[in-house]
């Protein structure tokens, strides 16, 4: 069992800054995702946990142990990488046991036993004497795990290990995993750049931009609560709406629409305070001159055709249909109103029209307010606290 401590780590490749003062504690048995677009210094970040890169700056420690500077092989990690990285000339027990024998470390019988625990686990006894040419592409990871198993480390470090997989084999060998982290409670650093697999395995999820972490939480805080612009159009699909408003009295008020604030939440500033409308009016930006102006975040999701949620109240606002996209469980509409652009989630066989109007009303409860300039979210009207761990990625230990 381990704790990963990471101190201010950073690293550079000639003049890019690849990873840039990452503050992070992967507790112990915690199964953590990182997740963020391509090029955002995933892959460096556990390349660096795995001593594969030096750190340009910064530290790393297991536990008590200040491993920064040691071998990969001094680590006890074991990495599982997308390609699967099999030996093609290799049989499935080859793969999984190559270079064990090696260190003089595992007894022969040692070996078989864990190679026999690890197979039936992973479901893939038959597969031992098979070569990867004669194996799919599920049952090719499933070997690539079993050799991380063994090595009964004490940590896994899974850069996209799903990736080249099919879409219902990913779903499953997602399953697979969560399960298999269950049984073995192995700390766990999962890197992916999709959001939905973040969301679906990740007990907690950092999200990564440019180097920099933005935001650590569990999945439903993030999707609830996210702390900027860009955690709140990252997570969710399709991302979450922008407009810009005013706010004035306690209203969001745009061309083509007035929404009132609810009593809410601010994440930073006077964290976790509650405060009504009118104070989140004051958190907006104040160089706007007497209308301070902030970003209006709603998703899709929360967004309705008003007749068919009278139960939502009666703030309803007349929009442009402007095309729609059958997705088969639902019917998404893109909106226009005023200036402004939007989507918003409908019952699949809605009768709506391109060009057509439609009054829309939306949930009092998941309205979010950005400030226009550094894109932080400022408040959230969810009355819920957040989840039980929900954690700044700076305080995080
Ligand atoms: N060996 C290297 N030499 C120079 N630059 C590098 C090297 N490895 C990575 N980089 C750069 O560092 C940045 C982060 O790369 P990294 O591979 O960590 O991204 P990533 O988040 O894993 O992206 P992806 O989702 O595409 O795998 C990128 O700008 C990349 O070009
Ligand atoms: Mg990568």
């Amino acid at each position: 069992m381990t704790t990963i401590t990471l101190r201010n780590l950073r690293k550079e490749f000639d003049d890019v800054v690849a990873v840039n003062g990452l503050d992070l504690t992967v507790r112990d048995g915690e199964f953590l995702v990182v997740v963020g677009p391509s090029g955002c210094g995933k892959s460096t970040t556990l390349r660096l946990l795995a001593g594969l890169e030096t750190a340009t700056d910064g530290e790393i420690r297991m536990d008590d142990r200040d491993v920064t500077h040691t071998e990969p092989k001094d680590r006890n990690v074991a990495m599982v990488f997308q390609n699967y990285a099999l030996y093609p000339h290799m049989t499935g027990r080859r793969n999984i046991t190559f270079g064990m024998n090696a260190t003089d470390s595992f007894a022969d019988e040692e070996i078989d036993r864990r190679v026999a625990e690890a197979a039936e686990t992973l479901d893939i006894t038959d597969l031992l004497d098979r070569k990867p040419q004669a194996m799919s592409g599920g049952e090719r990871q499933r070997v690539a795990l079993g050799r991380a198993i063994v090595r009964d480390p004490d940590a896994f470090l899974m850069d996209e290990p799903l990736s080249n997989l099919d879409a219902k084999l990913r779903i499953q060998m997602r399953a697979e995993l969560t399960r298999l982290h269950a049984e073995l409670g192995t700390t766990t650093v999962y890197v992916t750049h999709d959001q939905t697999e973040a969301m679906t395995l990740g007990e907690r999820v950092v999200v990564m931009d440019d180097g920099r972490i933005q935001q650590v939480d569990p999945p439903q805080a993030l999707y609830d609560f996210p702390t900027n612009r860009f955690v709140a159009e990252f997570i969710g699909d399709p991302a979450m709406n922008m407009i810009d408003v005013a706010v004035e009295d306690g209203v969001a008020v745009h061309d083509g629409f007035r929404i009132p604030l609810p009593s809410g939440k601010t994440v930073d500033g006077t964290d976790g305070e509650w405060l009504d409308g009118t104070e989140a009016e004051a958190l907006a930006d104040p160089d706007a001159g007497d209308r301070p102006t902030a970003v209006l975040g709603i998703r899709p999701e929360d967004l309705y055709p008003a007749r068919d949620r009278p139960d939502l109240g009666e703030t309803t606002f007349d929009a442009t249909v402007e095309v729609t996209e059958p997705l088969g469980d639902s019917l998404l509409v893109h909106c226009s109103v005023g200036d402004a652009t939007f989507k918003m989630g409908a019952e699949p066989r809605s009768s709506l029209e391109p060009g057509g109007t439609v009054s829309v009303t939306y949930d009092p409860a998941r309205l979010h307010l950005f400030a226009p300039e550094t894109g932080e979210a400022f408040y959230h009207s969810a009355t819920a606290p957040a989840p039980a761990g929900r954690i700044d990625a700076t305080t995080n230990d």
